[in-house]
């Protein structure tokens, strides 16, 4: 059996021999689905998400790139709409590998996907007006999932960005979930006044959660555990913050694109990136950046 991969217009489909699955969109090279082999989704995705190309997916894994939020007080992505361009960019399918494998249960496959000064709309390239290209790289194994993102500046001056894999992860009831792995880190609370503040253990949900997590050290795995079972294992080469967010009922209602509007009690959104302050990137040089969630 080989690795099975399909792609039209829209968005690029890959089945592994063992089942596992997924689906990238174009828009935003945003992966809107992550199977296990039995068909089960791994990732949430509102059922009133736009996949049409005219908004930002609620849901799935959405690249943020190159503001984090929004910065109006940072002049070169001041102009720049929430969580700036990439997600609702039409990115480039650039090609497939695969490794397979004598006992079929080992086979992988990576995507590629590239979006650059060249492909981006002159909307976006007035807001921010550097040279740079981006790969974004998305690869499935049968028990896990690795996004990686390499940023090269192909201008001749610097440039700042901020970048994040703001991962929608499903899950049964948001209030057995406990995230572990952030204890003692210093957190910014977007809730409460942006104040710092210090997490003492598990992070638990129990009402809107955003925060931007620093982690001392950022090679401790982010696991997200259901009724102490764990989920979801996260970890990050390079992307050394952590935002955990759950908009909780009264967001959830305000957002037209989150259906059903108890769905938040079904996601939990843990996001590896680099957002605290701005990463300046010399002309000709690059960055790269990954996340593998493990199963
Ligand atoms: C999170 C931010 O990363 O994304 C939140 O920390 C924000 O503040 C959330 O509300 C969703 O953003 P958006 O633009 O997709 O509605």
């Amino acid at each position: 059996a080989q690795v099975n991969i399909t792609h039209d217009n829209s968005r690029v489909n890959a089945v592994l021999p063992s089942g596992e699955s997924i689906e990238v969109l174009l828009h935003g090279a945003t992966v809107t689905s992550w199977k296990d082999r039995a068909g089960n989704e791994r990732l949430w995705l509102s059922d009133a998400a736009k996949l049409d190309g005219s908004k930002a997916v609620r849901g799935g894994i959405p690249l943020v790139f190159p503001v984090f939020g929004t910065a109006p007080d940072h002049e070169p992505t001041s102009k720049l709409p929430q969580h700036g361009f990439a997600r609702n960019s039409r990115w480039d399918f650039l090609g497939k590998s695969t490794t397979e494998s004598s006992g079929q249960t080992d086979a992988s496959v990576k995507l590629d996907f590239g979006l650059s000064t060249a492909t981006i709309n002159d909307e976006a390239k007035k807001l921010w007006p550097f040279s740079f290209s981006l790969i974004y790289s998305v690869t499935l194994t049968p028990d896990a999932l690795r996004t990686g993102i390499v940023i090269t500046n192909d201008g001749d001056q610097p440039f700042e960005f901020q970048t994040l894999l703001h991962t929608y992860f499903r899950i049964g009831d948001i209030t057995k979930v406990s995230v572990s792995g952030l204890e003692e880190a210093a957190y910014v609370d977007k809730v409460d006044g942006a104040k710092e503040k210090q997490q003492a253990g598990d992070v638990t949900i129990a009402g809107e959660v955003d925060r931007v997590y620093h982690p001392a050290n950022p090679s401790t795995p982010v696991v997200i555990s259901e009724g102490g079972e764990s989920k979801f294992s996260i970890v990050r080469e390079t992307l050394s913050d952590v935002v955990v967010w759950n908009p909780w009922i009264e967001k959830a209602q305000g957002m037209g694109d989150f259906e059903p509007k108890d769905g938040y009690k079904n996601m939990i959104c843990v996001e590896a990136g680099s957002v605290k302050g701005f990463t300046k990137l010399e002309a000709g040089d690059a960055y790269s950046g990954e996340q593998v969630i493990t199963v």
